[in-house]
């Protein structure tokens, strides 16, 4: 049975680019990125990982750790981020899990034997500080995703567990947020000083409360 929203992401140790890391040491009790990538030495790839080097002070001031993976070992690692600090003008300080017996690839079903038997699709889960898987996406070899829009569901993901609110299609930090169904409209606007817009009695907004 593959990985659901609300399941508990494995925990694992792995032989990464930074040494040896127990999965759950390695989050504490922050969030955590965990995406795969099929294969070093490959054009895409070398560009999400740079771009991830690139946000890495996004994800710090979000208190999330990044942890990318593929199923090539330690050494290609080692030269390949080399390659990607100098294409793409970064330094990749994150760790690169060598997941050479595919144990982990297994767990998170990051393997999808109809597009490869053998290399990870571009599988991307997001980790709340419970464990919990937050956020999944799978994306195909042939398309790069997209590392702001990652940092935009954890900034939504980040204030649907800091103050009840939801986001709404596109929306952008500083915009106004949705104040989820579960509190009534009484007490959002005892939580919610910054005010309330009832539109709908099922659709109201209010000023995005960390701002
Ligand atoms: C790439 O990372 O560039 C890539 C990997 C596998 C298939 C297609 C592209």
């Amino acid at each position: 049975m593959s990985l659901r929203l609300g399941d508990i992401a494995p925990n694992f140790t792995a032989q990464t680019s930074i040494g040896e890391i127990d999965f759950y040491e390695y989050l504490g009790d922050g969030w955590g990125v965990l995406f795969s990538h099929p294969a070093d030495y490959t054009p895409v790839c070398t560009t999400e990982l740079g771009k991830t080097a690139a946000l890495q002070g996004e994800f710090e001031k979000r208190n999330v750790k990044v942890l990318a993976l593929s199923v090539d070992g330690l050494d290609r690692h080692a030269g390949w981020i080399n390659d990607i600090n100098e294409t793409q003008q970064v330094n990749v300080g994150f760790p690169i899990i060598a997941d050479q017996d595919k144990s982990i690839a297994n767990a998170y079903g990051m393997i999808h034997p109809n597009a490869s038997e053998t290399f990870t699709v571009r599988s991307l889960f997001v980790i709340g500080p419970d464990k919990k898987v937050k956020l999944m996406i799978t994306y195909p070899a042939s398309t790069g995703r997209n590392f702001v829009e990652v940092l935009r569901v954890i900034d939504s993901l980040q204030l649907t567990a800091n103050y009840s609110v939801a986001t709404p299609a596109d929306w952008k930090e500083g915009e106004d947020v949705i104040v989820v169904p579960a509190v009534s409209t009484e007490d959002a606007i005892k939580k919610f000083p910054k005010g309330v817009n009832v539109v709908k009695p099922y659709l109201r907004y209010t000023p995005q409360p960390n701002k």
